[in-house]
C-alpha cells in the first residue's frame, strides 16, 4: 500500500462467505492421529483447526473470480473461457504456445515424458518433489544445485533460493549438455524454503544454458512471491511494477508450467507454455491423451476462466504486501519462542528446522514427521513433512538412509487465515517449545516406493 504509515499490514480485503474451523477435543486429535497412522495426509480435515498443509488449492477465490465461474463457457472446443485463459496466460508469460492442465504435475508428467528418458539429467535450483518424480518416472535423473546459503537455515540472505551457477556448470561439463533436456527454476525455491531466486541469478543460469544450448524453464507456481521479493530485496527494481518484473522473469526462460492453484489464486488447474513447438506438438498429443482436449486440458470452462483472473489479481501489490508480511510474522513470532526456522521466512510460509527444534530425536525416528503429528495434537494445527518421509532413501541393501534436512512447512492458504489464526499458531508453538523433550520419534510400518509421504503409515517409536 504506497503511502500506508503503519506499522500493521491489514489483510487488504473484506469477508463475504465464511466457514468454520474443525474444533477438536485433544482426546479426538489423538483418535484422529492413532487412526491416521501419524500421517497428516489421511486426517479428514474437519478434524484439523488450521490447515496450514499446504498453500495449494487451498486459497480463497475473490467476488471477481466467482463471477468469472457463472460466466464460464463449457463448450468442449474453442470455449470462450479457454481464450481468456490464453490471453492471461501470453500476457504474463509472452509464450506462444499455451496448453492448459489440471494441475503442475500433469504438466511435469507431459513435459518428462517428451523430453525425459534413461541417461538425461534435468538440473535445478531444486526440484519441487512431484517435479523430482516425474523426472524420475521417466527414467532421467534430477539434480539439484541450492547455493551454499540455501543450506544454512539460521543465517538470513536475501535470495537463498538461488542457484549455484559454478556447480552447474561444472556439471554440463562433466556430463555433456547433449544430455541435459532441460534446466528447471523454480520460483518461488519450494523444497528449501519458499526462498526467492534474484533476477541476477535467473540471468545468470541463462546465460550458461544458452552457451551450452540448453533450454530454461520456470517452474513458477510461485511467480508472483518471487517478483515481489524482488522488488523488495534486489537492487534497481525498487521502483518497479511487480507485473513487469514478473514479465522480466519470463522474458529470461523458454517456457514455463504453472501450477496454478499457488499464485493464480484458484483451487485447480495449471498450464505449460513455450515457444518450442516441436515439444509443444508432442505435448499435445499426450495432452490429448491423458488431460482432455487443446482448449480445456482437464479443467471445466470456469476453471479457465478463474485462472484468468487470479493471474491479474495476484499481481495486486497491496495483496502480495500482506502475503509476504504474514509469512514474515509468523516467522518472527516462532523466533521469539526460539523455534528454529528456515530464516529468513518464505514466501508463502514458514520452515520449521525440526532437527535443530528437536536433537533428541534421531534422524532415523523421523523428527520432522514428530513434530508435525505433535503440532496436530497440541493445537489442531497441519503442517507437512519435508524430510526423511518425503526424501529418505534406501540404499542397495535397503538401509534406509534419512534426509539431509528434517523440516516442517506451516504453509499459509492465500486470503484464508486472518492475523489472530496466526498468532494462535504461534501461541502453540510457545507450549511446544517448552514441552518439546516431551516429543517421540516415529517409524514406519509400511510406506510406497514413490511418494511415501502421502500414504505411508508410521507408529510411535518402542510401541
Ligand atoms: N512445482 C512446485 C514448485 C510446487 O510447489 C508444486 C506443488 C508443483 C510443482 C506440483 O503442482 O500440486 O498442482 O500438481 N506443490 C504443492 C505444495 C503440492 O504443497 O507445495 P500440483
Amino acid at each position: 500500500m504506497k503511502d500506508w504509515n503503519w506499522k500493521t499490514i491489514i489483510e487488504p480485503f473484506k469477508i463475504k462467505s465464511v466457514e468454520p474451523l474443525g474444533v477438536t477435543t485433544r482426546e479426538e486429535r489423538l483418535h484422529a492421529l492413532a487412526s491416521a497412522h501419524y500421517n497428516l495426509f489421511n486426517i479428514r480435515a474437519e478434524k484439523v483447526l488450521i490447515d496450514l498443509l499446504t498453500d495449494s488449492g487451498t486459497g480463497a477465490m475473490s467476488a471477481a473470480q466467482w463471477g468469472g465461474i457463472m460466466n464460464g463457457d463449457e463448450s468442449y472446443a474453442g470455449a470462450r473461457s479457454y481464450y481468456n485463459f490464453e490471453t492471461a496466460v501470453k500476457g504474463l508469460t509472452g509464450f506462444e504456445e499455451v496448453i492448459p492442465v489440471h494441475q503442475g504435475r500433469a504438466a511435469e508428467k507431459i513435459l518428462f515424458s517428451v523430453i525425459g528418458g534413461k541417461g538425461k539429467f534435468i538440473i535445478s535450483n531444486s526440484h519441487f518433489d512431484t517435479t523430482r518424480a516425474n523426472v524420475e518416472f521417466s527414467g532421467a535423473e534430477a539434480m539439484d544445485f541450492p547455493v551454499k546459503e540455501a543450506l544454512d537455515f539460521d543465517k538470513p540472505a536475501p535470495f537463498k533460493g538461488n542457484a549455484d551457477v559454478a556447480a552447474m556448470t561444472r556439471f554440463i561439463k562433466e556430463k555433456g549438455a547433449a544430455n541435459i533436456p532441460l534446466c528447471v527454476m523454480t520460483v518461488t525455491n519450494n523444497s528449501l524454503g519458499g526462498q526467492p531466486v534474484s533476477m541476477e541469478n535467473l540471468k545468470a543460469v541463462q546465460n550458461l544454458c544458452r552457451k551450452y544450448g540448453i533450454p530454461m524453464f520456470l517452474d513458477c507456481a510461485r511467480f508472483a512471491e518471487n517478483a515481489y521479493f524482488i522488488k523488495l530485496r534486489e537492487k534497481g527494481y525498487a521502483q518497479c511494477p511487480v507485473k513487469e518484473i514478473a514479465q522480466e522473469m519470463f522474458e529470461l526462460a523458454d517456457g514455463a508450467w504453472m501450477s496454478s492453484k499457488k499464485d493464480a489464486l484458484v483451487n485447480i488447474g495449471g498450464f505449460l507454455a513455450m515457444n518450442n513447438r516441436d515439444w509443444s506438438a508432442k505435448a499435445r498429443q499426450m495432452l490429448i491423451l491423458t488431460e482432455g482436449f487443446n482448449t480445456y486440458g482437464g479443467l471445466a470452462g470456469r476453471d479457465l476462466e478463474a485462472i484468468a483472473i487470479g493471474l491479474s489479481e495476484v499481481l495486486d501489490e497491496n495483496y502480495l504486501q500482506y502475503r509476504i508480511r504474514s509469512s514474515a510474522y509468523l516467522g518472527e513470532g516462532l523466533l521469539k519462542h526460539g523455534v528454529p526456522i528456515i530464516n529468513p521466512p518464505g514466501g508463502h510460509g514458514v520452515y520449521v528446522n525440526a532437527k535443530k527444534f528437536l536433537p533428541h530425536i534421531k534422524p532415523g525416528d523421523f523428527p520432522a514427521q514428530s513434530l508435525a503429528c505433535a503440532l496436530y495434537l497440541e493445537g489442531g494445527i497441519r503442517g507437512v513433512e519435508i524430510g526423511s518421509l518425503m526424501f529418505g532413501k534406501r540404499d542397495a541393501r535397503g538401509k534406509f538412509l534419512p534426509a539431509a534436512m528434517e523440516l516442517v512447512r506451516l504453509a499459509i492458504p492465500r486470503r484464508v487465515y486472518t492475523q489472530s489464526h496466526i498468532d494462535y499458531v504461534i501461541e502453540v508453538f510457545g507450549s511446544l517449545a517448552s514441552g518439546k523433550k516431551k516429543i517421540k520419534g516415529l517409524e514406519i510400518v509400511e510406506a510406497p516406493a514413490i511418494l511415501p509421504h502421502f500414504s505411508a503409515k508410521l507408529k510411535p517409536v518402542n510401541t
